[in-house]
């Protein structure tokens, strides 16, 4: 770094590294089956008639299929660069800098604590029980935190919470803290939503996006569901144009009717192809399944999982290593892929374990 970059940056980023996202360290792979997105690629068209002008900040259609969709009013619904964004602007909007912290739930989705750390946030941790149950007497008895991040299906455990849990969660924190119920993985779990209790729990925030089930992840388009009063105050925070046109055009079609059915569609078709993987993977000795399935990805524990990851990359296979989560030593989790890439994934498995994976 330059003298002058080394004397102006903020001085909570000095240990800070850029965001290593597989798409960057691995460009050659071939398979990605790291970043739980969606195998199907659904075509849209866009009209560029209107490109020449900026868009609106919270295009209207978007904002009111979305609330149609989730069953939310109007009003309790914030569009969004990703539900990443949301994560972010909630830490902008609640938070003081080298002042407030948030709660997380390790093993869990990074960017909560990367967002926190970039804005010079504290983090305070509460790992989840052995179960992948939520510690709530430890999250209760943890004061000073402005926000709690839940994740809901948790991302990589693929595991859900007890609604008891988060029931006293949420009365504990009703004056003090916002609870954010993290749902990216929510349409493998449909029935599991918060959101119809907005109107019970005024701490209440829901995390959603267009990424993973919707099969979007190219468009960054993610949505807070919260109550009026919270969104208003995201509101002076998010940037003015932050949902560009083409997005808002398709994120609008891929909320109509029809296209709601195929993505169930495509979720049953992903939901099957769990499965068949998770009995893939249960039979090979000495892999044991991890966590749980409310979500487009397996997670599975293999004693040599840093040898058998790098042979997948040799090979462009990417998986994603989460050896390195709490709790989660020796553990890879695989999204969820086409029938095709599900197969190829095995194929390569049961070839490395055929070839070293008996002397290991
Ligand atoms: C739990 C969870 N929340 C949020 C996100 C980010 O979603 P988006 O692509 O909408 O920013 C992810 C992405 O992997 C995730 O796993």
């Amino acid at each position: 770094m330059s003298a002058l970059v080394d004397g102006l940056i903020n001085d909570n980023l000095i240990p800070l590294k850029p965001y290593e996202s597989a798409r960057r360290l691995y460009a050659g792979g071939q398979d990605w089956l790291n970043a739980n997105e969606s195998p199907f690629a659904n075509p849209y068209d866009v009209d560029a008639s209107n490109f020449n002008r900026y868009p609106s900040c919270q295009p209207e259609a978007v904002v009111s299929n979305y609330a149609k969709y989730a069953g939310v009013a109007d009003k309790q619904l914030i569009v969004t660069r990703g539900a990443d964004e949301g994560i972010e602007l909630l830490i902008r909007t609640f938070c003081t800098p080298g002042k407030d912290n948030i709660l997380i739930c390790p093993p869990t989705y990074g960017m909560y604590a990367i967002s926190a750390e970039t804005c010079d946030i504290g983090i305070k941790k509460v790992p989840l029980n052995a179960d992948f149950s939520l510690d709530v007497d430890a999250i209760c008895s943890t004061d000073d935190v402005n926000l709690v991040f839940i994740c809901a299906p948790n991302n990589p455990t693929g595991t859900s919470v007890n609604e008891a849990d988060l029931t006293r969660v949420l009365n504990h924190f009703t004056n003090s803290a916002l609870v954010v119920v993290d749902e990216a993985y929510i349409e493998f779990d449909a029935s599991s939503t918060w959101a119809g209790k907005l109107d019970e729990f005024s701490n209440l925030v829901i995390l959603r996006t267009l990424s993973k089930a919707f099969a979007l992840a190219g468009l960054r388009c993610g949505f807070a569901l919260a109550n009026e009063d919270v969104i208003g105050a995201m509101m002076k925070v998010i940037a003015p144009y932050p949902i560009p046109e083409p997005v808002a055009q398709i994120a609008a079609n891929a909320l109509s009717k029809e296209n709601i059915v195929r993505l169930h569609a495509q979720v049953d078709i992903l939901n099957t192809e769990k499965q068949r993987l998770r009995d893939a993977l249960a039979a090979i000795e000495g892999f044991t399944l991890v966590g749980d399935t409310k979500a487009n990805f397996v997670l599975f524990h293999y004693e040599a999982s840093s040898a058998l990851m790098a042979y997948l990359v040799s090979q462009g296979m990417l998986i994603r290593d989460q050896s390195k989560q709490m709790n989660l030593n020796h553990c890879l989790r695989a999204t969820v892929g086409s029938p095709e890439q599900n197969d190829r994934l095995m194929a390569l498995i049961n070839t490395f374990m055929s070839e070293t994976g008996a002397s290991m």
